[in-house]
């Protein structure tokens, strides 16, 4: 598909902090031949193991924490302003009860069997490296388990391995 170009992560122009956090993101991961899609708003991109990864978290009563427990790679798809609405959809609905890629109208394409979309300005390609679920006894700021964990619903913390990263044409300008 000629629409997006391939780019290096040292080429990514963007804002992690903005992007991810203020943005928002589309974690997507195929099993089974079945595929779904949560928005996060957590993790963040760096180095690790002298690779470029990416970190997300997921909690476990998340329909897509299966897909990702159950595939090798997940994507993380950024989109522009105008699809906020929609990631806030994809943010409060579960798959378990609506296919929310089909209600979303989005179209849906595949790089080697790893889900991401037409309408994505940016998708990272990742490859799982660790998973850990986040230990209660690990925290050092007692705090936040008061304020995130008050039902010991702990995120199971996901580093993988940046392999591609697709950039839309039109956003390089
Ligand atoms: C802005 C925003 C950010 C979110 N960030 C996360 C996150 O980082 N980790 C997580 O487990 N859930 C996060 N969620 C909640 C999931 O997206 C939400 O529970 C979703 O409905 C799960 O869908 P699923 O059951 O189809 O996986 C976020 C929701 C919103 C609206």
């Amino acid at each position: 598909m000629t629409e997006f170009k391939e780019i290096s992560p040292l080429e990514l122009q963007e804002n992690a902090f903005k992007l991810i956090g203020k943005d928002w993101m589309l974690i997507s991961a195929q099993n089974q031949g079945h595929v779904n899609a949560m928005t996060a708003s957590w993790g963040g991109v760096g180095v690790m193991w002298a690779k470029n990864v990416a970190f997300v978290v997921i909690r476990p009563q998340r329909y897509t924490k299966e897909f990702v427990d159950g595939s090798e790679k997940f994507s993380i798809s950024f989109f522009k302003e105008e699809y906020k609405k929609m990631l806030n959809y994809f943010g409060t609905v579960s798959g378990r009860d609506e296919d929310k890629i089909s209600t979303a109208n989005l179209a849906m394409m595949f790089d080697s069997g790893v889900p991401y979309y037409k309408e994505s300005k940016l998708t990272l390609f990742c490859k799982k490296l660790y998973s850990q679920q986040l230990d209660e006894k690990s925290f050092l700021d007692r705090k936040l388990i008061d304020v995130w964990y008050p039902k010991s619903d702990y995120h199971t913390l996901y580093v993988a391995e940046i392999e591609k990263v697709l950039v839309k044409a039109e956003s390089l300008n």
